[in-house]
């Protein structure tokens, strides 16, 4: 079932709390995302930087771990909301758009932010033609 107005308000709210609590000494740009399951579920996730600063994570994958790793079974994403500080709305980078359509192959995302911006857009417009886990049957 698509997300409801209430449950993307949830994400919404969600996302911008687990930016918060973003760690991102390094680039100050702290990242929330809320995922939304077919179960119901919503998981959350912020990026997580480091020293070695190769080994940074982004929200939208911590977010979808955070469920993998909660033992949400058959994991489906239905939603993932993005939220930033920031005036202009933020796109899930190119590993993250992999890691979403692993496990939501028709997932909405939506980028907001503080600002008015809003992107929203299925996962198969953010990655066309993507690689994943039917091609390996
Ligand atoms: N980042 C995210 O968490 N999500 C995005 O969609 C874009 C980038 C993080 C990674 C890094 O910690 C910081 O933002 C700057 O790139």
């Amino acid at each position: 079932m698509p997300p409801t107005t209430t449950q993307i308000k949830q994400l919404v709210s969600a996302a911008r709390k687990a930016a918060g609590i973003a760690y991102a000494p390094y680039s100050k740009f702290q990242v929330g995302s809320a995922i939304l399951t077919k179960s119901g579920n919503i998981y959350t996730g912020c990026n997580v930087e480091n020293a070695s600063y190769g080994l940074c994570i982004c929200a939208e994958r911590t977010a979808i771990f955070n469920a993998v790793a909660s033992g949400e079974k058959k994991l489906n994403v239905e939603c993932v909301v993005v939220y930033t500080s920031t005036e202009k709305a933020t796109a899930p980078c190119g590993a993250c758009r992999q890691v979403i359509f692993e496990f939501g192959p028709k997932a909405r995302v939506i980028s907001t932010c503080r600002g008015n911006e809003r992107i929203d857009r299925p996962i198969t417009e953010l990655l066309p033609d993507a690689f994943g886990p039917e091609d390996l049957l």
